[in-house]
């Protein structure tokens, strides 16, 4: 998802976005005796309802139409666990890598994520061998003391944003803790992230493909000053060392440190936003987290719940069907990840908070061979989130009504009132 989700890379493509008919998304219903009302399914991501709680869409998708074509973004909008889980595990049949469709991929966009097995496969084992070599239980221990420290500034305020004090600080500090390399600039990195996350959804909004490509420049930019710097620790250490071995191009593992970076970034700062306000809304469930064995099932339950990936998207590279539905080479199918982790199919009480669920095979993290590289350190991180929000000086509770940021597939809050008074 870090990549372009709701977003047509190519319009041009001769091969890509072949409309099916225009009646594809009528949906015929049996109403009272013999009358027959046919009504248009509309799934407007950026819709300000959609954008407060779009589980009700993705429900009436995925009951009505769970093979959707939309039009805006044409693209195939998929809704059912099954038919989601299956397009990111069938590589083959759905790649990430336009190369193989005919499209150019752009040197500077070529990492892990644009390309597909087997040419990823030691590029995605050099990172996620380095990552794993990193302490995550020291990265946490200084996260936690973060945490305390940022709270210690705020517990006199009458009330404060979480996204602006906590999220934001806490998810740089960590990304860059992790990387071994000093904290960027926290507004300049906000901004780059945000241009990043908004041109994920140029598919309903092409104006920003523009500034998040002068962003992912500025970004790489940066990645490259760490790359040249004399001396590094951490995980761009280890990576610099292993990359030799990997025998892969520099462009890949510089690219993908790129990726790394803001996925972590990005990631962390929206679930730490939704994390705390599901939590908020569910001060029951927070204290249950205190109980650790329960906290491991929680974070894998809160991202399932109302994880910040809503969605990703392949390009199918034959012709298939997805249930009863043709699907041509060059069209673009967009797994709705969020869809498809309230599938009654697949979790009993979908819609309920369930933090000892099990089996718990949500999508949050995708699935397959693009599934996130930086999972196991994103549960990690998002524990001490949950652990500082237990330790705050005082319970915490909401102060005004959240507001969403306008991206669709990066579900985030822009703003999250708080305040420890009664
Ligand atoms: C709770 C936090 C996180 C969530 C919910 C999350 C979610 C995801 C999802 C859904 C994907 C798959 C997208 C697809 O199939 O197209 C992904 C990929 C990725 N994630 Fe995460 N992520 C999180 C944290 C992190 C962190 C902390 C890192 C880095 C340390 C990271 C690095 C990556 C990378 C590099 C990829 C691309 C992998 C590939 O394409 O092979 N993520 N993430």
């Amino acid at each position: 998802m870090h990549c372009s989700a709701f977003g047509l890379e190519n319009p041009k493509n001769p091969i890509c976005g072949r409309r099916p008919g225009r009646l594809m998304n009528r949906v015929n219903r049996q109403s009272m005796g013999d009358q027959t009302m046919t009504r248009t399914l509309r799934y407007e991501p950026l819709d300000l309802r959609t954008l407060t709680d779009p589980y009700p869409v993705y429900r009436q998708l995925r009951d009505e139409a769970p093979v959707f074509w939309h039009e805006q973004m044409q693209s195939w909008v998929l809704t059912r666990y099954r038919d989601c889980r299956e397009v990111l595990r069938n590589h083959e049949l759905f790649a990430r890598d336009r190369r193989r469709i005919g499209e150019e991929v752009p040197e500077f966009r070529q990492s892990v994520q644009t390309l597909d097995p087997p040419e990823q496969g030691a590029l995605r084992s050099l990172f996620v061998n380095t990552l794993h070599a990193q302490d995550f239980d020291e990265i946490g221990r200084r996260a936690r003391n973060r945490i305390a420290e940022l709270f210690g500034h705020l517990a006199d305020r009458d009330g404060f944003d979480w996204m602006k004090e906590i999220a934001a600080p806490i998810s740089l500090a960590i990304s860059a803790d992790l990387l071994g390399v000093q904290e960027p600039d926290l507004p300049s990195y906000i901004s780059i992230s945000d241009a990043l996350a908004r041109r994920m959804d140029s598919g309903l909004l092409p104006a920003n493909a523009e500034a998040g490509d002068r962003a992912r420049g500025l970004l790489n930019t940066m990645v490259k000053a760490w790359f040249d710097a004399e001396d590094c620790s951490g995980a761009l250490g280890d990576i610099r060392q292993d990359a030799d071995k990997a025998r892969v191009p520099d462009h890949y593992v510089r690219n993908t440190t790129s990726v790394l970076f803001n996925a972590s970034f990005g990631t962390l700062y929206a679930t730490a936003g939704n994390v705390a306000l599901t939590l908020l809304q569910h001060p029951e469930a927070l204290e249950r987290l205190r109980d650790e064995r329960l906290l491991s099932t929680g974070v894998d339950e809160l991202v399932r719940f109302d994880g910040p990936a809503q969605g990703t998207s392949r390009v199918a590279t034959r012709r298939t069907m997805i249930g009863t539905t043709v699907v041509d080479p060059g069209q673009i199918v967009l797994p709705l990840l969020a869809a498809a982790n309230r599938d009654p199919e697949e979790f009993p009480q979908p819609d309920e908070l369930v933090l000892d669920r099990s089996p718990n095979r949500h999508l949050g993290f995708g699935w397959g061979p693009h599934a996130c590289l930086g999972a196991s350190f994103g549960q990690v991180a998002v524990k001490e989130i949950i652990r500082g929000l237990l330790a705050a000086p005082g319970p915490l509770r909401l102060a005004g009504v959240p507001t969403r940021r306008r991206t669709a597939t990066v579900r985030s809050l822009d703003v999250l009132p708080v305040t420890f008074r009664p």
